[in-house]
């Protein structure tokens, strides 16, 4: 299979071949650092990073675990001295609590948590996995010698499932919000399964909150409730007793901050129990990274959902916000939010998303595509058809977007705009569940494992408008099963399978991260050819995809983003090691030694990047 024919001015340059071993490979005239791995010290009286032994009372001043989006917020415009904001997706429990009574020695699986006796668990261990949740804001500064250092400093933060915050927009002091915690439903607690992320236009951080549902249990017994509500059952919140991906409700102490992670009703009314908590979640989370004193902030004008990630439309003045987010699962949609106000540089912040208009996406076969709007009285939703009031349609995303007839879309993860010329790109990461018969021209294959990219844009650049035109950028894959937009395939130099997370620079250079799942050496499955994660450079004008990267066994490639000048680069690395079996594990291998290569447990962390001649990352 040809490559593309022509060439990029923007990529320069030597790609990297597919790789199998546990170690982070960057092109020849490139090298790389590791910074702000999990448990590093930020903030209070900088507990020192214990691998495997931290207390939960420590892990609140330390990165947590499963970096996902990041952003470097530049202090007065500095390419050498910033904040780094970054989302903690979710945790690996054998490795947080490794050396712990319990755990070594023992056969742990990904995600398999210690229960006592009686099936509770260990209170500081669930403090500990809280902590490791949420978001992470430090300073960082390049040192002397030219290295990156973690600095103390008041804006330092964490972020975690346990956080007060306030609900804003219009689902905020709804019947849908109001407990035990908050009963004039004005605040909840805590932001969980933060995935990809957003930067405001007015210079603030969006954390997406994507598989929330599976921190839930709904243990309420059959014959008080015979049906979860459609809030629960629409997003999957799981009905067995010993629900909640890692059991924070069964923590010994049964203390409120822990109880409330079972949605059971179990009271008289909502404001007696915790049945409300989930729809507490599912929204994009504000966080003021200059600000820390501020309380982040839940916006639920953007709806509820697995929400991968949020970008902003090229702000213009007197114009209104735009802005766009996936919900990542099979079969989900693509939404566009329109606020009512319009953008007035200095004055605009993030009250601007609480007045607006909610979208979802249809994809057209003939290239064509619309926006349907998710408000009442509009594409059937009406209180005849289920949805009371703007906030019962924004609490119920997904269902509204079933109701309009929008496109269901193989797993949308992260998009990004071109900010040189405001095309829109989503990755479609895969959806092995989709049948020929359900086949359409924007997801275009059945038993999709390797997944596409997608691109729109509008007459006249203008993202308020319902109508666009798209086409597919690039469906992933190999030599063989690949197509680029400008023709040809995939090849040597740039065959990669399930995009994910999405960023296009200040150049236009598309950076393009793939989530293959935890593949390691022994993975054996339809993925295998494209070796470890990667993270890749294309040239939107061109069609040029070249492999930039790759990572060590197990981990994903996550965030990526660069200092203004383009000239440092950090990626997120996620779950080293996540591969690895329970035997393995109870055997002391955890299935991949970085980022500290000494044997200890994997972690998280940050490659930070720099080009050797001091230019440009990917130039
Ligand atoms: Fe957390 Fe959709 O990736
Ligand atoms: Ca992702
Ligand atoms: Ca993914
Ligand atoms: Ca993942």
């Amino acid at each position: 299979a040809a490559l593309a024919q022509t060439t990029s001015s923007l990529i320069g340059f030597k790609p990297v071949p597919v790789s199998f071993d546990d170690t982070v490979v960057v092109p020849e005239g490139y090298s790389f650092q590791i910074l702000g791995g999990t448990g590093e010290p930020i903030s209070g009286d900088m507990p020192a990073y214990r691998p495997g032994a931290n207390t939960g009372a420590e892990q609140e001043h330390q990165i947590g675990q499963c970096h996902d989006g990041i952003h470097f917020f530049p202090i007065e415009g500095s390419s050498e001295d910033g904040l780094l904001v970054e989302n903690h997706e979710y945790i690996e429990p054998r490795f947080l609590h490794a050396e712990k009574e319990g755990y070594k020695g023992a056969a742990f699986d990904k995600r398999s948590v210690l229960y006592d006796a009686d099936g509770m668990r260990d209170d500081d261990e669930v403090r500990m996995e809280i902590a490791a949740h949420g978001i992470s804001i430090f300073r960082t500064t390049k040192q002397a010698d030219g290295s990156w250092a973690i600095v103390a400093d008041p804006h330092n933060r964490r972020i975690t499932a346990n956080t007060p915050m306030e609900i804003a927009g219009p689902v905020r002091g709804s019947a849908h919000v109001r407990t035990k915690y908050s009963p004039d439903g004005t605040m909840t607690r805590g932001t969980v399964n933060n995935c990809a992320h957003g930067v405001t236009p007015w210079n603030t951080y969006l954390a997406a909150e994507e598989n929330w549902a599976g921190y839930f249990a709904n243990t309420t017994e059959i014959d008080q409730k015979p049906d979860l509500p459609r809030e629960h059952a629409r997003y999957g919140v799981s009905t067995n007793p010993q629900g909640g991906r890692y059991g924070w409700h069964l923590a010994k102490s049964g203390a409120d901050e822990f109880v409330r992670w079972d949605a059971t009703a179990k009271g008289a009314s909502a404001t007696d129990d915790y049945r409300n908590e989930p729809n507490t979640y599912g929204w994009m989370v504000e966080v003021d990274p200059f600000d820390p004193e501020s309380t982040p902030v839940k916006r639920t004008h953007l709806g509820r959902f697995a929400h991968e990630g949020v970008v902003f439309a090229p702000v213009v003045e007197g114009a209104p916000v735009v802005c766009y987010s996936g919900d990542d699962a099979r079969f989900e949609y693509i939404y566009k939010f329109v606020s009512d106000d319009v953008f007035v540089p200095g004055e605009t912040d993030g009250s601007i998303l609480d007045r607006g208009t909610l979208y979802v996406a249809r994809f057209n076969d003939d290239g064509s595509g619309e926006w349907l709007a998710l408000a009442p009285g509009r594409n059937g939703l009406t209180p005849a058809n289920g949805f009371a009031d703007l906030a019962d349609i924004l609490v119920n995303t997904r269902l509204a977007a079933d109701t309009a007839g929008a496109t269901k879309m193989d797993r949308p993860e992260w998009g990004t705009i071109d900010p040189n010329t405001g095309e829109v790109y989503f990755a479609l990461t895969n959806n092995s569940r989709r049948t020929q018969a359900q086949v359409d021209a924007v997801n275009p294959r059945a038993e999709n494992n390797f997944g596409q990219i997608v691109r729109w844009n509008y007459d006249n650049g203008d993202h308020t408008k319902a109508s666009f035109d798209w086409d597919l950028f690039v469906i992933a894959g190999n030599a063989r099963n690949s197509a680029l937009a400008t023709g040809g395939s995939l090849g040597d130099d740039n065959t990669f399978a399930c995009p994910d997370g999405l960023w296009c620079d200040d150049s236009s250079r598309l950076w393009i991260q793939t989530d293959m799942g935890d593949i390691g050496p022994d993975y054996e499955g339809p993925l295998k050819e494209f070796g470890m994660n990667m993270l890749l450079a294309a040239d939107p004008a061109t069609g040029e995809i070249k492999r930039f990267m790759t990572g060590p066994w197990g981990q994903e490639c996550t965030g990526v983003v660069t200092t203004p000048d383009g000239k440092t680069m950090f990626v997120n690395f996620q779950h080293p090691g996540a591969h690895g079996s329970a035997d393995d594990f109870a055997a002391g291998k955890y299935g991949s030694s970085f980022p500290d290569y000494n044997g200890t447990v994997p972690r998280s962390a940050t490659v930070v990047i720099t080009k050797d001649d001091g230019g440009v990352i990917g130039a």
